[in-house]
């Protein structure tokens, strides 16, 4: 009998043997490349950037603000309904009133036992400053502020030319304008100290939900602000003479509205300049019933309020769209401040349009077709004149 090979009957169990060999040699690879990427990890996070904390403050002045309210302001679903950026300020000064109100919403203490504010912290570290640079309050010297909250006050940093000075740290027009810009800072040493690595990720969260606390306090005054994050932040911090230690993540330019705001004055293709101009009978199209927009006149302004829920249909209460309501507010519970966040569309008075050759009330622009059939007639009317100057040559 001839003696079997054992060979074969090996091969399966030598393969096996071979591949979890080379799966031990690779893991040990991987696993050290792991080990050598975890221990550069911890090695990174020991030299991990060490953030100062700000020197303690010192103030020229202390300034009791106004209590705020919470109990006045329109409903909060309207607030978020209308919530815009607006960039556009009137020199119209802000109150002290108006002025606490935007800072509480920001920062101010909402259960005094615990310290909580109005705005969420991680771990309850509030890293931010609210820094207030004054070019227009009323019973306010221009200059720069730091709001404290617990006191509801403003600590006095002078600078009274803190306005020029941040114009000319190179920030955009709206915070170049505004009647008061909030400079929102973050001191990521203060969050270190209970974050560690996340200070400053937790602090950029933190800083939004500041901004839209204030944007909805900002729409509940039917006023005007704008978050702006686009800026040189050494160049503003030095510009404030701020501790370097602060960073400004935001610029918060606010005011009341100005009319000329850019979407708002535009009306198709009409510049601010050259707003359309209605009279008695064009105005009575924008009604704001079956479907058209409501507007109104008031002291030769056109206002447009097709998005006010209050105008729905074109009807406010007793008061129709479509005409000029000059000197009928007396039945009103309110005066023009209301009008401040509905845009002007157009001029209002009896005298006739001086329409811009390509601008009608419609704000319509003169048709292409009309263009182009004027050069088609000019081209066919040409072609013939010379065809028929040519044959009687
Ligand atoms: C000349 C006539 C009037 C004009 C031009 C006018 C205009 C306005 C405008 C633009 C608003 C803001 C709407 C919004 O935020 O969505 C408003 C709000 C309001 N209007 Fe009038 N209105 C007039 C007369 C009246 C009258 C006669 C009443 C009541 C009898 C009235 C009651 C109100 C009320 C209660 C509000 C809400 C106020 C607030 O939210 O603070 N209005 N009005
Ligand atoms: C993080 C962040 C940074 C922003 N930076 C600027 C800015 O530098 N300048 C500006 O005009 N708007 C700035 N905005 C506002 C946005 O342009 C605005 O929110 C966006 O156009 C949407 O419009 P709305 O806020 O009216 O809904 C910023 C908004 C956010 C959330």
């Amino acid at each position: 009998m001839s003696k079997k090979s054992t060979a074969p009957a090996l091969a399966p169990f030598l393969s096996v043997l071979a591949l979890g060999l080379l799966l031990l040699v690779l893991g040990g690879v991987f696993k050290r490349n792991e080990l050598r990427s975890w221990l550069r990890r911890s090695d990174e996070a020991k030299q991990a950037k060490v953030y100062p904390e700000p020197q303690a403050r010192t103030y020229a002045q202390a300034i009791q603000l106004p209590q705020p309210s919470t109990t006045k302001g329109m409903p909060l679903e309207k607030a978020i309904q209308e919530r815009r950026s607006r960039r556009d300020f009137s020199d119209k000064p802000v109150t002290m009133a108006e002025l606490s109100q935007l800072l509480w919403s920001a920062q101010g203490i909402t259960d005094p036992e615990t310290g909580h504010r109005a705005a969420p912290s991680a771990r309850g570290a509030y890293p931010f400053t609210v820094f207030v640079v004054v070019r227009n309050v009323s019973g306010l010297e221009p200059g720069l502020y730091e709001y404290l909250p617990k006191t509801q006050s403003l600590g006095s940093l002078m600078l009274a030319d803190a306005g020029q000075k941040l114009s000319g740290a190179g920030v955009q027009p709206g915070a170049q304008q505004a009647p008061v810009v909030f400079v929102l800072s973050a001191a990521y040493g203060k969050a270190q100290k209970t974050l560690g690595e996340s200070a400053v990720s937790s602090s950029l969260l933190e800083a939004g939900h500041i901004g839209q606390n204030m944007y909805l306090q900002t729409e509940s005054l039917r006023m005007s602000m704008v978050v702006m994050a686009g800026f040189d932040a050494a160049k503003v911090g030095s510009a404030l003479s701020l501790d370097p230690a602060e960073t400004v993540v935001y610029l918060m330019p606010f005011g009341h509205t100005g009319v000329a705001q850019p979407e708002a004055a535009t009306v198709k293709g009409a510049t601010t300049e050259a707003l359309p101009h209605f009279t008695a009978e064009e105005l009575s199209r924008y009604d704001g019933k079956e479907g058209r927009s409501a507007y109104y006149a008031f002291e030769g302004k056109v206002y447009d309020v097709t998005k006010s829920a209050l105008w729905k249909g074109g009807l406010h209460y007793t008061v129709q769209a479509g005409q000029d309501l000059t000197g009928k507010l007396e039945g009103a519970p309110h005066g023009t401040e209301v009008f401040a966040g509905f845009p002007v569309v157009g001029t209002y008075g009896d005298q006739p349009t001086p329409t811009p050759a390509a601008v009608t009330a419609e704000g319509s622009e003169v048709s292409p077709y009309v263009v182009a059939g004027a050069v088609g007639a000019v081209v066919v009317v040409g072609g013939a004149g010379l065809m028929l100057l040519k044959r009687r040559k």
